[in-house]
């Protein structure tokens, strides 16, 4: 949809030195980008601070999770105003690895998608579903409880900085990406779940990004789909080369 600015977002996840996140920025620097596309770069946390100080201004930063809490006393944690305050954006909430491996439930990344966007943060949400649940036909059940979650705690206002990253557990670095179809599928019915739950103008003007094993070669047949928005890149980010490629070649 031509209403909606085409998104592509790269999660570098616990990878990544100095120097190979340096020459990702200088090739996502040099490179000639879509103005119609917009492009946010999520290194680990050591790297945020570098990251958005070296890279092009038009490039925005995102953080891979932030805490809800203002600062104090929580080891190990980041707070948003530690993000508001140095310049970073963006912050990815809700990643299925956050959900499984580190057990946050749909009410705490709710939560903490509340306190970002309070605080000024743009959030790309992400959602999804593992294999055995697809199997047992629960999809969108499953995606939609994740999201409602979310939609009890934010004001419909909020939603204009909010991007759904609809990932399927299955297709997260795995190489099986998703097809077009069964990723057009599946956007299509949480746009529709957003019309009826949020309100239609919402459900309109949201990002919806695909994620999961996306590449430079599999990117433009689903950019194709009527609600495919953007991408979240995992492993394809991490190659300077087909980022560039990813970025730049919708
Ligand atoms: O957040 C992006 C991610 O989970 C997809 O990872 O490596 O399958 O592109 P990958």
């Amino acid at each position: 949809d031509m209403a909606r600015k085409f998104f592509v977002g790269g999660n570098f996840k616990a990878n990544g030195s100095l120097k190979a996140i340096q020459t990702i920025v200088e090739n996502l620097n040099g490179a000639k980008l879509d103005p119609n596309v917009e492009v946010v770069i999520s290194p680990p946390s050591l790297f945020l601070l570098t990251t958005a100080e070296k890279v092009d201004s038009k490039i925005k930063v995102a953080a891979q999770n932030v805490f809800d809490k203002p600062d104090g006393a929580w080891t190990g944690e980041l707070t948003v105003k530690m993000l508001t305050e140095h310049g970073i954006e963006w912050v990815i909430l809700g990643h299925s690895e956050r959900r499984t491996i580190f057990k946050e439930s749909s009410e705490f990344v709710a939560d903490k998608t509340k306190a970002a966007l309070d605080s000024g943060l743009n959030v790309i949400l992400c959602i999804g579903e593992t294999l055995e649940e697809r199997e047992a036909g629960k999809t969108i059940d499953v995606c939609c409880g994740q999201l409602k979650a979310v939609v009890d705690k934010i004001s419909t206002a909020d939603w204009s900085k909010v991007v759904i990253a609809y990932e399927p557990v299955w297709a997260i670095g795995t190489g099986k990406v998703a097809t077009t179809e069964q990723a057009q599928e599946a956007h299509g019915s949480l746009r529709e779940w957003l019309a009826k739950s949020v309100s239609p103008e919402v459900a309109q003007a949201t990002r919806i990004l695909y994620g999961g094993s996306v590449n430079e070669k599999n990117c433009k047949d689903l950019a194709t789909q009527p609600d495919i928005d953007g991408f979240l890149v995992g492993g394809a980010s991490l190659k300077p080369a087909s980022s560039v490629t990813i970025t730049v070649g919708m």
